[in-house]
């Protein structure tokens, strides 16, 4: 059975790719910040008859990070899912504390997690990063919107000089979910955001873990450097008048 590493799967979107991965038959481990969360969501996948491990892991961590890795051994596919966002705030007022803060898991997390995997995998496997529709570009968050265009200049420069390995780096990049990640949000600025959006609505997580689903498959082994923008084409450009 081959095994996939999820970080940030206690909930969320995180938990959205581990059931479905456990589900295309990974023998998955789920890693969290929030160690007894994400315990209880691989308790319930177990009761479901999936695979799946919880383990509690903080992404910023190299010496926890390895320490996992080193006990796996070889991972087939990694998802780099862990991400925080921040209070919207102008340039004008974003200190330099909130922008390390945000790149510290954003970018380092995934970094390190990336890093420590692919050491330990040889020949083959998939690198698959969670960026963001916001790496485009976006008013009220530079420390967020750097951090995932940090996230996808990553992605492209593993995904060159890992292809001799045979190993696939690629990204995800998903519009707005409806996860607790808009709780940053007050009701009507999310009202207002979700309006814009192609259905009117925050995307359901089964969305962005369908995508991730596709780059792990083996169907995918040729897709490599690539970011796979995974929000109903609002990315594309605005509706008609
Ligand atoms: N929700 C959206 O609209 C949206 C849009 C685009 C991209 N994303 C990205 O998707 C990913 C998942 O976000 P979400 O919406 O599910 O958010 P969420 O806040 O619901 O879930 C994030 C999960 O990551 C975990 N986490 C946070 N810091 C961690 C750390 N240092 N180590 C390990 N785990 C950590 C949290 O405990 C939580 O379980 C993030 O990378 C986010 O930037 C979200």
């Amino acid at each position: 059975m081959a095994t996939a590493v999820v970080t940030g799967a206690a909930r969320g979107i995180g938990h959205a790719i581990a059931g479905r991965l456990a589900a295309d038959g990974f023998s998955v481990v789920a890693a969290d910040i929030d160690g007894g969360l994400v315990e209880a969501a691989a308790a319930g996948w177990r009761a479901a008859g999936l695979s799946v491990e919880g383990v509690g892991l903080d992404v910023r961590d190299r010496a926890a990070v390895s320490a996992l890795f080193e006990r796996l051994g070889r991972v087939d596919v990694v998802v780099n899912n862990a991400g925080i966002a921040a209070a919207l705030v102008g340039l004008a007022e974003l200190t330099q504390e909130a922008l390390r803060r945000v790149f510290a898991v954003n970018l380092q997390g995934t970094f390190i997690v990336a890093q420590e995997a692919v050491r330990r995998m040889g020949q083959g496997g998939r690198v698959i990063n969670i960026a963001s529709r916001g790496y485009l570009g976006g008013a009220g968050a530079a420390h967020y919107v750097a951090s995932k265009a940090a996230v996808v200049g990553l992605t492209r420069a593993m995904a060159v000089e890992l292809r001799w390995q045979g190993i696939t780096v690629n990204a995800v990049a998903p519009g707005m979910v409806a996860t607790r990640m808009l709780d940053d949000f007050t009701p009507a600025m999310r009202g207002a955001l979700e309006a814009r959006e192609p259905s009117g609505a925050a995307a359901d997580p089964a969305a962005i873990a369908a995508s991730v689903s596709f780059l792990a498959s083996a169907g995918a082994g040729f897709v490599n450097g690539q970011v796979l923008l995974t929000d109903g084409g609002k990315c594309v450009g605005m509706p008609p008048l």
